[in-house]
């Protein structure tokens, strides 16, 4: 059997722990701030080709969200990293558990002012033509996400994540982030 090559996926295999959560999430009035730990567990499991003219190499991830204050897990989440080395494209696909599903496209991004670092950059809107967002219809009327972006930053053993995920919920449009910076562990 010939050696899977991840390209940059490669440095994300393995466990990650973060105390440093910030969460700034809807409310009816206003926004609420969560400060979070969490773990994200990165595992490699193989190739999968797609209709004999594709060849991606795939990471299945978990990540485990819990408050600071209290340690209840209030977000989890289950998706894929995989890369295609001919285009170089990067995809991140995952499920949340309220009933939404994304597939984000990107690419791996040359930052000059971090030259030892891997950055990838990967988005997605509802009305994506290149991947895209599908939510229950409850979601859609009530809460709908109408995109998702994410910057990933790896510089050895720290891992740096932002996210922006694009809500209309309560009348109003609302900006969900979250950002942590993570350590592997050993
Ligand atoms: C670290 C990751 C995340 C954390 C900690 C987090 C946390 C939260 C919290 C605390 C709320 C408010 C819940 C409530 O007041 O009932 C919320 C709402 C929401 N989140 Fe997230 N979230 C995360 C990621 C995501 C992602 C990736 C998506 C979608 C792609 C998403 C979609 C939503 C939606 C649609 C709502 C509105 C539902 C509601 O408030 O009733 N979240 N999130």
């Amino acid at each position: 059997m010939s050696e899977i090559n991840y390209g940059p996926l490669q440095q994300l295999i393995g466990t990650w722990k973060g105390d440093k959560g910030t969460d700034i999430a809807p409310e009816p009035n206003g926004e609420e701030n969560n400060p979070y730990f969490e773990t994200i567990t990165f595992e490699a499991i193989g190739d999968v080709s797609n209709a004999e003219a594709q060849t991606l190499a795939v990471l299945h991830y978990t990540q485990i969200v819990q408050r600071s204050e209290s340690g209840d897990v209030f977000h989890h989440q289950s998706g894929y990293w995989s890369w295609d080395s001919i285009t170089g494209v990067v995809t991140h696909s995952f499920t949340i558990p309220r009933g939404v599903g994304v597939v984000a496209c990107g690419k791996v991004l040359d930052d000059e002012s971090l030259p030892d670092a891997t950055v990838m950059q990967v988005s997605a809107e509802d009305t994506g033509f290149d991947g895209g967002i599908a939510q229950t219809s409850f979601m859609q009327k009530k809460a709908n996400t109408t995109a998702f972006s994410q910057i990933l930053t790896i510089q050895g053993d720290s891992l740096k994540y932002q996210q922006t995920m694009m809500l209309d919920i309560y009348s109003k449009t609302f900006e969900h982030t979250d950002s942590n910076t993570l350590v592997r562990q050993p």
